[in-house]
C-alpha cells in the first residue's frame, strides 16, 4: 500500500486540518491542534461524541454498541473510533447531550 490518501477534517468553529484516510477523527484533530474532548479512547466513556454528517466510515461494532447504549441519534459518532473515509466536517457536542 502506498501512503494514505490525504483529506481534510474540519471542526466547526475551530478550523480545518489535513488528515489521512483511516485515521480516527480524534487522532487527526489532536495532531492538528484542534480541540475535541476525549477520555478513555476505547469507546467506553462517550465523552468524545461528535456530530458528523458525512465523510466517515460506518461505525464498527464497538462504536455502534456504545452509541446505542448512550441513546445517540443518527449522525452522532465517537471521535475516538470514527475513521475518516473522505473530507469530513464534525461538530463538538456537549458531553451531557
Ligand atoms: S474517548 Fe471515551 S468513548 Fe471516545
Amino acid at each position: 500500500m502506498g501512503p494514505a490518501a490525504r483529506l481534510r477534517l474540519t471542526v466547526t468553529g475551530q478550523g480545518a486540518a489535513p488528515a489521512s484516510v483511516g485515521q480516527t477523527v480524534l487522532e487527526a484533530a489532536l495532531d492538528a491542534g484542534l480541540q475535541l474532548p476525549f477520555g478513555c479512547q476505547r469507546a467506553e466513556c462517550g465523552v468524545c461524541r461528535i456530530q458528523a454528517e458525512a465523510g466517515l466510515e460506518a461505525p464498527g461494532r464497538l462504536e455502534a454498541l456504545t452509541l446505542r447504549a448512550f441513546g445517540c441519534p443518527p449522525g452522532v459518532r465517537l471521535a475516538c473510533q470514527a475513521r475518516l473515509a473522505a473530507d469530513a466536517t464534525v461538530r463538538r457536542l456537549p458531553s451531557d447531550s
